[in-house]
């Protein structure tokens, strides 16, 4: 498919074997896993499995594709755009505002879409690598479940005619964590970093989208990716507890290093200068704003004192949800707390918002019912 923000989504319908593209293939260290004992052992993995298969939803018949998305209305309420509060982007003409704020919205939305593609392959490496028959189990319920979240966001996506092409950064923690050679450091890259990053911003967009469409989408989404958040606390918390020192100190370095391309990518790493998004240069030109102008227009709103205003309820991925899922399951060690906090980061273990939003017992989280 076209990664081209120029260009409207291609439409369906190609001939097996038609050139569609390259893939963009890698080897991998990971050894796979076959196992004969058919006994559960972990039954909160088998209650993940057993809640995956009832509450699976099909992204065709259960989403009621005749919402239309408004063209006129961003799909970000207006009041909760943060770079609505940016006196650079006040001054911009109000139909370049108006473009601005439909390709941010698009360029959110492909990573999404991008990211769920990450997530689908990760899923499917853990079905193969784990070594437990109930967690291959859930780990192919996790497969399917990502399968249909990149399918409903990919129609989403082709309805705003504007696919942004994977942020470097993103793609860089995927392909990381797809390069792991244990499949607990997949487990980690992607049902704590990754999807902690998912579901904080699955959480927000419910917050503030003004379309119906995408919130009901959200909305299912979300009821998943609380199970696989769930998976990750369940199924690497044992598998850590039980590893060697020394394996622990990988694992641990693993985490601390894929925490660090999180910091690097929000562009608050001590002593490093914020590096932009290449992804988001192409949103700034699309929208004829030089990126030079947009940075001195940024910075300008910091010397005046102008923070981005968060909404009441806005979950942050990296403190309410990644860093505790990671202290939690005994990822961070004495070693990389020290090294986090030499680069100025504070450790945050308070689970509160992580369970709120994860589903525990499987349990806790409350959504509608998709559909
Ligand atoms: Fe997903
Ligand atoms: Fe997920």
């Amino acid at each position: 498919m076209s990664l081209d923000a120029t260009d409207p989504k291609p439409q369906s319908g190609v001939e097996p074997g038609a050139d569609r593209g390259r893939p963009d293939a890698f080897r991998t260290p990971m050894e796979i896993a076959w196992q004969f004992d058919y006994e559960i052992g972990i039954e909160r993995l088998r209650n993940l499995y057993s809640k995956s298969k009832r509450q699976q939803w099909d992204a065709e018949r259960d989403v009621d594709w005749r919402l239309e998305i408004d063209p006129a209305r961003p799909i970000i309420e207006e009041e909760r755009f943060g770079f609505g509060q940016v006196p650079f982007l006040q001054r911009l003409s109000r139909s370049q505002q108006e473009t601005f704020r439909a390709h941010v919205g698009a360029h959110r939305l492909s990573q999404f879409l991008h990211g769920e593609q990450g997530a689908l392959m990760t899923a499917a490496a853990l079905t193969h690598a784990v070594p437990d028959y109930e967690g291959k189990l859930y780990a192919a319920t996790q497969t399917m479940d990502e399968a249909r979240h990149v399918e409903v966001f990919e129609r989403y996506v082709r309805r705003l005619a504007l696919v942004y092409p994977i942020s470097p950064f993103l793609k860089d923690l995927i392909d990381t964590t797809l390069r792991a050679d244990r499949w607990v450091k997949i487990a980690i890259g992607m049902n704590m970093i990754v999807e902690g990053l998912a579901l904080g911003a699955f959480h927000n967009m419910r917050r503030v989208t003004t379309c119906a469409l995408l919130r009901s989408i959200v909305e299912g989404v979300l009821r998943d990716e609380a199970r696989h958040v769930a998976f990750g606390n369940v199924y690497v918390g044992a598998t850590v507890a039980k590893l060697h020192p020394d394996d622990r100190e990988d694992v641990a370095q693993f985490a601390f290093e894929a925490l660090m391309a999180m910091v690097e990518a929000s562009g608050s790493r001590k002593g490093r200068p914020p590096q932009p998004d290449p992804s988001f240069a192409r949103v700034l030109e699309n929208c004829g704003i030089e990126p030079l102008d947009f940075v001195r227009g940024l910075e300008e709103a910091r010397r005046q004192g102008i923070r981005f205003q968060q909404p009441p309820g806005t979950v942050h991925a990296f403190k309410d949800l990644m860093m505790p899922a990671l202290v939690r399951v005994g990822v961070i060690t004495d070693r990389t707390r020290d090294l986090l906090q030499a680069e100025g980061l504070r450790i945050y273990a308070d689970t509160k918002v992580l369970e709120e939003l994860e589903d525990a017992e499987t349990g806790a989280v409350e959504l509608p019912e998709a559909g």
